[in-house]
């Protein structure tokens, strides 16, 4: 597959409440760096509670990487005790948006203050649709919380409150790929023509049961894209899906 575009999808990197693996933060960084990928996406929970000096090790942690463009948007422990105001300090909006003509992507907040349950909010289904409509090429969203349930994560929690109405705006709008991350399980499911691609946590031990630290390798091609999750711990990449763009 001849490679038009890269992108390197992590997510739930939990820096403060000592939940962070430096030696798995490391080896995040050295394998993208390796992969010079056109964009870094991290789909929130970059900290624990929000709190300003978990902020700073964020943006110290954030330094070793060598792509310059990124998107990012916030998760619900990012938003806790006011922290989505340092949030639009750092990154400058909570919905940013990555064009270049052959991709769009547009990242969403789907977080709430000091609120774990996601919410996209019909005000910003408008701004969805405009960022969307008449759009050639590739549509990726970006959001921290999952649209679907992902089995092997108990009781389900924390899905948009209106996540229906957000996957019918998805679908309509033909967005062929929305990244997400929250329950730090690695997990796809295929909607209509829509792939839902949940990441798991890229760098912290808040994992479940025996599962690993990962993150997403997505590689798009002129017909189609591939993704890959890339198991921190091990460096093992696995081959997870090859789909039509
Ligand atoms: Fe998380
Ligand atoms: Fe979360």
């Amino acid at each position: 597959m001849k490679k038009v575009f890269q992108l390197v999808h992590i997510s739930d990197l939990h820096l403060g409440g000592g939940y962070f693996v430096p030696d798995w933060g490391g080896r995040v960084v050295e394998i993208t760096n390796a992969l010079t990928p056109d964009l870094l996406v991290i789909t929130g929970d970059l900290t624990t509670e929000g709190h300003v000096h978990e902020y700073d090790q964020v943006v110290e942690y954030l330094k070793n990487f060598s792509v310059a463009r990124r998107l990012i948007v916030p998760g619900n422990h990012d938003a806790r005790n006011e922290g989505y105001m340092i949030f639009e300090e750092l990154f400058g909006t909570r919905y940013p948006v990555f064009e270049d003509g052959k991709i769009t992507v547009l990242g969403l907040d789907s977080s709430q203050p000091d609120i774990d349950d996601g919410h996209i909010g019909r005000s910003n289904y408008p701004m969805i649709a405009h960022r969307f409509q008449d759009r050639s090429g590739l549509k990726i969203v970006c959001l921290h919380h999952h649209l679907v349930p992902i089995p092997g994560t108990g009781r389900e929690r924390h899905i948009p409150t209106d996540a229906g109405d957000v996957l019918k705006l998805l679908v309509e709008l033909d967005v062929r790929i929305a990244l997400s991350g929250h329950k730090h399980l690695p997990w796809v499911w295929h909607i209509e023509n829509t792939w839902l691609i949940t990441g798991g946590t890229a760098t912290s031990r808040r994992l479940k049961g025996r599962s690993y630290p990962s993150f997403n390798l997505l590689t798009i091609g002129e017909r189609e894209f591939e993704l890959v999750e890339v198991n921190v711990a091990t460096g093992k990449h696995i081959r997870k899906l090859v789909a039509p763009v």
